[in-house]
This record gives structure tokens, C-alpha cells and sequence, in this order.
């Protein structure tokens, strides 16, 4: 099989990003260029001081030991795609907003024309890599763009490589993958393609947990994960409205069936709702190829899961009104944690954008402290979330740079995201309540504050899936 010894990634986001460093620093004889349309974005993995367009603990010293050796960050796409014997599609594939399809179908604008890119500007044979999520058939469709365009002489094939990372411990998955999925062709080609790709992660990823299955499967099995995870965690935050009602406690009950080998422990934290850019997405792809081939039942199976979590989301910022008593107009509400999860600046589909909406929309003055987004991005997702110019919502919003200073004068502390930092011992929950109006609330929509501890010092606490609520 082909050696590979240049590698261009396409889309430096949160995907292409940390793989790709990780690629340089586990490959040294291979150059890795990662290419992006977006030149701020590029500027930033470029930027002296490292100050990197996205936030993932540990990737600043794989970057720091990378770039300038064999790892490049660049806009020049053409030369970078000519270079390359091998090139991953890493480019994003949100939901389509409009057309067929909206609200539930991948658009794959961005796909398809990096595709047609590389068609254009290649002037050799390359392994083109999908890694972005993407539908079933959309290898086949890329391979058909590919070959209608190619100039004489140069050949593609095509590999499907989805992607496991989770965001927040990017870069520990990719050292230590469960498994590395590569789909391909049935035939010759492909499997020599699929051979050059295994050589490359063989390079640190254990043999035995290189999967190699069809282009098909490769692409529903992304699909499947990320599908199955998320219902764990509809499944679960489902039973945390039931422990919340009869007194049981979510964290026993997830203890209690995790033991359950077939069931396991992983997953089952119930929550305010899962967010990321994947979960929702892949999920609603899943809902739209099952409706296209004709499938309602399996459609509206997974819908279900979708539904679940917008519930949770609403029915938590129901249980805030409520027991503000039954209104929090003019009422402040410290909202601890932005991001969709803990140990990432991203704020995609993140549960805190529904609820400080609701939070909002009910009239209230709403305070946000989160320890790594930026208040552009919070201004940003809330602008259009609330479809309301900043200078009107900023009657209602204030962005802080800590957390106590959301604390003064407010009725209540909603924790959304599970920093270390709300989760401490060191945490000042007593100036917290010092500066707070009385009764002084804590909704805890993660399950990590110290429930009796609070309570000790003045708190009515109300936890998800807790039935010993305040
Ligand atoms: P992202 O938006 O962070 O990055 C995509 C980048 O591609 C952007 O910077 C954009 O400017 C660039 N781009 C788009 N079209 C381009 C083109 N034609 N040429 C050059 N650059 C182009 O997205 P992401 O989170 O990295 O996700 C990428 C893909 O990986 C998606 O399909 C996503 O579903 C999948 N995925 C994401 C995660 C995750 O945790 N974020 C995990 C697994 C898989
Ligand atoms: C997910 C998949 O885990 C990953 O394999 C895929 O490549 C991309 O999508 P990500 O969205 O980055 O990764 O983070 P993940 O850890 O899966 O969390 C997703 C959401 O679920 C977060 O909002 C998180 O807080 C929530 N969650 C997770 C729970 O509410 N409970 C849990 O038990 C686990």
C-alpha cells in the first residue's frame, strides 16, 4: 500500500484540530497540514502565544510540541490538498436550517464542496478520508464527485474514519481510542487504502483495535453511537423525574443498575439535558434517513429520545419558577456554567442556552459565569436564541468574570455545567448566601453540590432526580 508521508486535514475545528495534532505528534516522519477557509481561525492556531481557537485540556502542549516541526496550520488549501497523499474531510455538517430536510437532514454544503475542491486543485492519486459525521451513501457520493472531476491520471478512494472524541477529553480519547473505525470498499483499492490509513494510527493504536468494515456500516455505526449514548442519557434523566416525585435518589438508582454488567456504569448522569453540536444532530440524521427509507416507527423511536431532553430542559427551568413561587419576574438568577459540558469553551446546542431563555422570557435578571466561554459567544448564542439585539437583552443578561459577582442580590444559583470549580470544597458557598435574598435557592442541574452542606448553611437546594428536595 501507498506510505503516507504528508497528510492535509481540511476544517480545523474541533475535530480536525486536536486529531491532526495528535496524528503529527504520534507520527514525526509524516507532515500534517491543516487547512481551514476561516483565517481568524487559522491566525489563532498560528498565534505565538498559543492562545488556540478552542479550549481542550493538554492540546496546547501537543500544539506547542508540534507546530513549526511536522504540524502547519494554513489557508493555502490548494497547495496543501496537492501536497497530500492522504486528506481527511473534517469539515462541519450541521443541520439544515431550510429546504428539504430542514430541521432534521445534515446539510452537506461544506462536504461537498471541499470535495469538489480537492477534484479540482489535485494533480495526483489521494486517499480521501470522511471524517466528518455524516449520512449513509455520502462516501458513495463523494467518490462519484471525486471521479467526475478528476483530472487524467488521478485516482481516488474513498474511506470513511467517523471520529469517537468526546470534547473536554479530546485529546486522552485520541491517545487511548476504543476502537479507530475505517469503512471502505470491497475491493482491492479500497482495502490498500484502508491499509495505508491502519498504518498510520498503528503508530500508537493497538492493532487489535483498528476496526475495518464497510464504507456503509462505518458510516451508521457513527450514527449508532452517538444515538445510543444520548438515550442512556434520555433514559436516565426520564427516571430522574420519577425519583424526584417518590423520593428516590438518581445517583442510587444509576449506581444501582450500572453494577448490572450488561447494563454498565458509564452514562447514566442524570442531567439538565445533554448539549453538543453531535448528540441532537446525529440523532435527528438518524430520524430523517429512517423517515427516507420509509420507517416512521424507527423514526419516531429515536425522535423520542430528542423530546425527552428538550423536556428536561424545560421541566428544570419549570422547577426554578416553581419554586420561586410560581414567579421570578425581576428576580435574579445566577447562572453558574455556559458551556455544554465541563472542561470545553463550546457552547453548541448547550442546555444553558434554553434556560437562561426561559429565564428570560420570564421576565427575570438573568447573571452567567462560566470559566471558559467568552462573552462574545454567550452574547452571541443568546442574541439569537432570544432573536433580541444585545443592547435590549442587556437589560435583562449580565456576563460576569466570576462567580460571586453573580451572587449579589440574587434569589437563586442554577448550576448548568459541571465545572470543577462549583463542585469544590473551596467553593464560597457562605458569601454566596451572604449575598443573596432570602429563602436563598440552589438548583442543581448536575448532581455535584454538597446538598447537606448547603442546607447546613441556609440553602433550600433542589437537586435533579432528587426526591429529597429543599
Ligand atoms: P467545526 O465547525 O468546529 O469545524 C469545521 C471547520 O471546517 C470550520 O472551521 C470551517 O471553517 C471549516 N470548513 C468548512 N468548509 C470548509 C472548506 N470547504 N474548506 C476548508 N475549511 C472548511 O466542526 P467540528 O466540531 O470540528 O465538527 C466537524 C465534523 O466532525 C462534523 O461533521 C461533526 O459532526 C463531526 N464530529 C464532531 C465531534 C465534536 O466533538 N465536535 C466529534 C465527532 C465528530
Ligand atoms: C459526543 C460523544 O460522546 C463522542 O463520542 C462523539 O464523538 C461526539 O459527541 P461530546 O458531545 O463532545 O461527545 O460530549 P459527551 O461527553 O458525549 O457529552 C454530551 C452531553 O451529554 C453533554 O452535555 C454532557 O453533559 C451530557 N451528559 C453526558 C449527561 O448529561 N450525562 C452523562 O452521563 C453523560
Amino acid at each position: 500500500h501507498t506510505e503516507i508521508k504528508r497528510i492535509c486535514c481540511i476544517g480545523a475545528g474541533y475535530v480536525g484540530g486536536p486529531t491532526c495534532s495528535v496524528i503529527a505528534l504520534k507520527c514525526p516522519h509524516i507532515i500534517v497540514t491543516i487547512v481551514d477557509l476561516n483565517p481568524a481561525r487559522i491566525a489563532a492556531w498560528n498565534s505565538e502565544d498559543f492562545a488556540l481557537p478552542i479550549y481542550e485540556p493538554g492540546l496546547e502542549d501537543v500544539v506547542r510540541q508540534t507546530r513549526g516541526r511536522n504540524l502547519f496550520f494554513s489557508t493555502e488549501v490548494d497547495k496543501a490538498v496537492q501536497e497530500a497523499d492522504l486528506i481527511f474531510v473534517s469539515v462541519n455538517t450541521p443541520t439544515k436550517t431550510s429546504g428539504v430536510g430542514a430541521g432534521y437532514a445534515a446539510d452537506l454544503n461544506y462536504v461537498e464542496s471541499a470535495t469538489r475542491h480537492i477534484a479540482q486543485v489535485a494533480t495526483s492519486s489521494k486517499i480521501v478520508v470522511e471524517k466528518s459525521t455524516v449520512p449513509c451513501r455520502t462516501a458513495s457520493s463523494m467518490r462519484t464527485i471525486l471521479e467526475s472531476n478528476s483530472r487524467p491520471g488521478c485516482h481516488f478512494d474513498i474511506l470513511s474514519n467517523p471520529e469517537f472524541l468526546a470534547e473536554g477529553t479530546a485529546i486522552a480519547d485520541l491517545y487511548n481510542p476504543d476502537r479507530v473505525l475505517i469503512g471502505a470498499l470491497d475491493t482491492p483499492e479500497g482495502a490498500a487504502a484502508c491499509a495505508a490509513l491502519s498504518s498510520v494510527y498503528a503508530n500508537w493504536v493497538p492493532k487489535e483495535r483498528i476496526l475495518n468494515v464497510g464504507l456503509w456500516s462505518s458510516e451508521l455505526s457513527k450514527l449508532a453511537a452517538n444515538a445510543l449514548l444520548a438515550q442512556r442519557i434520555s433514559s436516565i434523566n426520564a427516571l430522574s423525574a420519577i425519583c424526584e416525585t417518590t423520593g428516590a435518589d438518581v445517583r442510587e438508582v444509576a449506581h444501582a443498575v450500572g453494577l448490572d454488567s450488561r447494563i454498565g456504569s458509564k452514562f447514566l448522569r442524570a442531567s439538565v439535558g445533554f448539549g453538543g453540536s453531535c448528540f441532537q444532530k446525529d440523532i435527528l440524521n438518524l430520524v430523517y434517513l429512517s423517515e427516507s427509507l420509509h420507517l416512521p416507527e424507527v423514526a419516531k423511536y429515536w425522535r423520542s429520545v430528542v423530546d425527552m431532553n428538550e423536556w428536561q430542559k424545560l421541566r428544570f427551568a419549570k422547577t426554578v419558577v416553581d419554586n420561586l413561587f410560581g414567579t421570578i419576574t425581576n428576580k435574579r438568577i445566577a447562572v453558574l456554567g455556559f458551556a455544554f459540558k465541563a472542561d470545553t469553551g463550546d457552547t453548541r446546542e448547550s442546555p444553558a442556552i434554553t434556560l437562561v431563555k426561559s429565564f428570560v422570557a420570564e421576565r427575570a435578571k438573568v447573571a452567567v459565569y462560566d470559566p471558559q466561554v467568552s462573552h462574545d459567544q454567550i452574547w452571541m448564542d443568546m442574541q439569537s436564541a432570544c432573536s433580541t439585539p444585545k443592547q435590549e437583552l442587556s437589560k435583562q443578561l449580565t456576563l460576569h468574570t466570576d462567580a460571586q459577582s453573580t451572587f449579589a442580590g440574587a434569589s437563586a444559583i442554577v448550576v448548568v455545567t459541571e465545572w470543577a470549580e462549583f463542585a469544590s470544597p473551596n467553593f464560597d458557598w457562605e458569601g454566596a448566601f451572604a449575598a443573596m435574598t432570602k429563602p436563598a435557592f440552589v438548583f442543581d442541574g448536575r448532581g455535584i453540590v454538597n446538598g447537606a452542606r448547603l442546607r447546613e448553611i441556609g440553602f433550600k437546594v433542589v437537586t435533579i432526580g432528587r426526591g429529597e428536595n429543599l
